[in-house]
């Protein structure tokens, strides 16, 4: 019989949906064991979740976290909460010896982070953090190539995550609170492509040489009553009073990498015109590689090796399981496109498979490999608001 771990889910929103269609999922497309079993689901709002559980198929539901999260019955524990409260529930969950599997950021601030790490290297279970772009196949296949030496030595990374439903009518939510989201578009959004640059390259960003952070909406509408969920509160009903916005709506930042490389970052919820807009474009002495998210089935990739008369941009449709593309034995012939809903599914089958003792398909991070990314967020505010270049070694 196949083994099974069941999982207790903390939050049911944006990604309480993404995160159990990717335990329901994992084990239909990949081959896994342990296989997951939904358990758990807990959250606020008591009738709400109720439907969420039967919708979703989760055994049980509750509005307690730390019951679930300690439930001897619980292998791992799925942290989609907002930030401020990783902490306290992947540590609560730690010290009941579960696996825990944590959204990103790892926290809302370094502190918070740091407490995490320190918990993980004592704890018997394992941890996982959902950086799902890794698990985009385009860009599995860009580190990969990176890794196999395709573009030699890196000279430019130029990251950017555009987003543009921050404007004056987005409500606020819990993203623009600092107290529980810790910072706004750059933990968000930053985060990502930090984490992405660090997974393609191969290679730490070692000094943030300047940064700037700003807030272009300084007050929004407060949310009366159930402030909905996903990414701008759907549901939630603005009221007529405003309050003070405490996060940033963008940061930019200028990083030095491991390699010798020069790196850009730019993060922002004001980008009218993108919606998801999470690219990165890489130049090495033997070629370069392009992504851009609201094309997520293709990488751009330039060969300087190739003969110059036909030299140019290849655009690789990533979709082709005989190529070899990562996860794509999982899923559709050919050409037939994945999604975002994909990412999560494949993140989930890898997490399985640690668990079980085999091998992710590419790099998983753990909570340690997350704190290198949080340092970097901190670093490049401490930079921004003091004007000065920071080196990661000393935060
Ligand atoms: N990997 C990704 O692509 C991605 C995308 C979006 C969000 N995220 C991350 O996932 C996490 C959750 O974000 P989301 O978009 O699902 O948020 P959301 O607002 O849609 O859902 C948050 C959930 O947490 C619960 N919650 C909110 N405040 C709470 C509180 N004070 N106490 C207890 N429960 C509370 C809500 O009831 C809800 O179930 C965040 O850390 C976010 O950064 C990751």
């Amino acid at each position: 019989m196949t083994d099974q771990l069941n999982i207790a889910l903390l939050g049911s929103k944006f990604m309480g949906r993404a995160h159990s269609n990717a335990w329901l999922n994992a084990a239909k497309f990949f081959d896994v064991s342990p296989a997951p079993v939904l358990h758990t689901v807990a959250a606020r709002n008591a009738a709400q979740l109720e439907e969420f559980a039967r919708n979703w198929g989760w055994q049980s539901s509750t509005t307690d976290w730390h019951a679930a999260a300690t439930d001897e019955d619980i292998g791992l524990v799925d942290i989609v909460t907002p930030n401020h409260l990783h902490a306290e529930q992947a540590i609560a969950a730690l010290e009941a010896g579960k696996h825990v599997a944590c959204e990103k950021p790892l926290a809302g601030t370094l502190a918070d982070a740091n407490e995490m790490a320190a918990a993980a290297a004592k704890a018997e279970g394992q941890t996982f953090v959902w950086f799902n772009y890794r698990r985009v196949p385009a860009i599995a296949l860009a580190h990969q190539l990176v890794s196999s030496g395709a573009l030699g030595r890196i000279y430019h990374v130029r990251a950017a995550y555009l987003q543009g439903w921050g404007g004056p009518d987005a409500p606020l939510v819990w993203r623009f609170q600092g107290d529980i989201a810790g910072s706004g578009a750059h933990g968000d959004l930053n985060a990502h492509i930090i984490d992405a640059v660090r997974f393609v390259t191969g290679e730490e960003i070692v000094r943030v040489d300047g940064a700037i952070e700003h807030t272009f909406i300084e007050e929004r509408t407060v949310v009366e009553g159930d402030a909905g969920g996903e990414i701008a509160g759907s549901g939630a009903e603005a009221g007529e009073r405003t309050a003070k916005s405490t996060v940033d709506d963008a940061v930019l930042f200028l990083g030095r990498m491991s390699g010798g490389g020069l790196a850009s970052f730019e993060a922002t919820r004001l980008a009218t015109g993108y919606h998801n807009a999470n690219r990165f474009e890489i130049h090495g002495e033997n070629g370069a590689l392009r992504f851009d998210f609201e094309r997520m089935n293709e990488l751009g990739f330039y060969d300087f090796g190739s003969d110059a008369a036909v030299q140019g941009w290849t655009t690789i449709d990533v979709t082709k399981a005989g190529a070899g593309h990562p996860y794509l034995e999982a899923w559709w012939p050919d050409s037939h496109g994945l999604g975002y809903e994909n990412t999560f599914v494949n993140q989930a089958a890898d997490i399985l498979s640690v668990v079980g003792g085999g091998q992710p398909r590419v790099p998983l991070p753990d909570f340690a490999d997350a704190v290198k990314t949080q340092r970097v967020l901190h670093a490049a505010l401490e930079s921004a608001r003091n004007q000065a270049p920071v080196d990661i070694a000393g935060v």
